[in-house]
């Protein structure tokens, strides 16, 4: 079902991906490949900073939290205890016919979808993707690309005790590129075969895991609220016990109404004592947790938070993404919360003068070392505010000759189309206060409304 409002489609973001250089297909002058994406310019400042969203949340702001950034290429021996090299599959059926090949289980009827031809039956195919370490290619130097960056933290659980003494309950979080030889992949970066994921194991006492599971699932859901997402387009997806991956007791997918319909954005999932257990076994060493309290050792139960940093940021561009009447065009306007706007603010001169431009100039580079600042001097002001708009700029600021008089600029607000004149000495602290949350027309000293709210001629 989809219920996403009509105006957002996966056509529109994506071209405006391409357009205005968010994303682009991988290696596109060779013709793109399969499952694999780039991102330009826009799109780069767009997902650091949805990771350092998530940073911030999950690490920089707790007590209870750790980071860490642990090697793509791991120990094939993680791979055999952690399950995946037996169980990290998908079900594979292949067309007799034409030979292309599907996920059964995203299958609606028993025929090749393409052209209707006879199918293979079933069988399990492995995600991982395989390379060798070292110089000789043979069996004994396979290795894989991680397909989830929840072992590195695993594997370092003794490594960040010994070395940080912390006390239960502590989390391990990272942030990282993980790998899958989907089966198929497919609309825009929501499924791909290399993707990143922010990944997050809070250790427990077993007993308390329910309660925290709880906690876990309300704090991510309101992270994505924080930060723009439409609480409504957002829901909770329970797994049938009896569907549960080979290591979880609870999984609950954090689900958002993608323009193709809702689907997974982050999953929780409660892994009991599951994965040390397997790594102490397999290593030999003792991975467990001394607890002061009541002088027992016992193996930490685990909660996790994963989510795909990919999707997290498509869902941020689908609830950003509005379309107005604009005279006898559509306004496209990208509503990012401030904190994620890939440009905070851009400069406007009025003028191509040079002694308005090197005015201009100034406040530019004074501005764009505590914001992502934008230079543009080129066409109508009015088309300039479009090019911002649709890039999700929260606020642009016209640079006119009054301005070399009074040393005011007029910002302008990107939502309402509001228009403020504030002294230029006030304005990169009056910026700071707006994108921390202050009404847009709370003034500095100095500082007047010149349209409280917008219509642009
Ligand atoms: N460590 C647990 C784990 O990896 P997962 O549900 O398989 O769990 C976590 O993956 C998140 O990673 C998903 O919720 C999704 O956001 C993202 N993800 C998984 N496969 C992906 C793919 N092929 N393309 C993009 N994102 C993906």
């Amino acid at each position: 079902m989809n219920e996403q409002t009509p105006t957002v489609t996966m056509e529109k973001i994506s071209s405006l991906c391409r357009r205005r250089g968010f994303v682009f297909p991988s290696s596109e002058i060779y013709g793109g490949l399969s499952g694999c994406w780039d991102y330009g310019p826009l799109g780069i400042e767009l997902k650091r900073n949805v990771k350092q969203a998530w940073w911030s949340a999950m690490v920089q702001e707790r007590d209870d939290m750790v980071g860490i950034e642990t090697s793509i290429l791991m120990h094939p021996k993680v791979w055999m205890a952690s399950g995946h090299l037996k169980g990290f599959s998908d079900p594979l059926v292949e067309c007799k016919s034409c030979h292309q090949r599907f996920r059964a289980d995203k299958l609606t009827e028993q025929k090749c979808p393409a052209c209707g031809g006879e199918l293979t039956p079933e069988r399990q195919f492995n995600l991982m993707f395989k390379t060798f370490i070292g110089p000789i290619e043979d069996g004994s130097n396979v290795i894989y690309l991680r397909p989830e960056t929840a072992q590195g933290m695993f594997v370092n659980f003794d490594n960040v005790l010994q070395t940080t003494r912390r006390k239960l309950p502590f989390g391990i979080a990272q942030q990282g590129k993980s790998f899958r030889n989907e089966i198929t992949t497919g609309n825009f970066i929501f499924r791909s075969r290399e993707f990143e994921q922010m990944e997050m194991e809070y250790f427990v006492k077993p007993g308390t895991d329910e309660k925290w599971f709880e906690y876990w699932l309300e704090t991510r859901l309101n992270w994505y609220v924080k930060h723009g997402i439409k609480r409504e387009h957002l829901s909770i997806l329970e797994h049938e016990k009896a569907k549960l991956a080979h290591y979880a007791k609870r999984v609950c997918d954090i689900t958002f109404l993608y323009p193709m319909g809702w689907d997974e954005v982050e999953g929780l999932a409660s892994r009991t004592d599951f994965d040390l257990t397997q790594h102490a076994n397999a290593s030999g060493k003792v991975l467990d947790y001394y607890d002061d309290e009541t002088k027992e050792h016992y193996v930490p139960y685990v909660i996790e938070p994963a989510v795909g940093v990919d999707r997290a940021l498509l869902a941020f561009m689908c609830d950003a993404y509005a379309e107005e009447p604009d005279k006898d065009e559509t306004r496209i306007i990208m509503r990012f919360h401030p904190s994620l706007a890939p440009v905070k603010a851009a400069i406007l001169p009025l003028s191509k003068k040079e002694n308005l431009s090197n005015f201009a100039r100034d406040i530019y580079k004074n501005l764009r070392t505590s914001l992502a600042t934008q230079y543009d001097d080129t066409q109508s002001i009015g088309r300039r505010y479009r090019r911002q708009d649709e890039i999700g700029t929260p606020y642009c600021v016209t640079v006119d000759f009054q301005s070399l008089e009074d040393n005011r600029v007029t910002v302008r607000e990107r939502d309402s189309m509001a228009q403020i004149r504030i002294p230029i000495a006030e304005l990169k602290k009056s910026l700071l206060a707006k994108m921390d949350g202050e009404n847009f027309l709370t003034l500095p000293p100095g500082g007047e409304v010149v349209q409280a709210k917008g219509k642009e001629a």
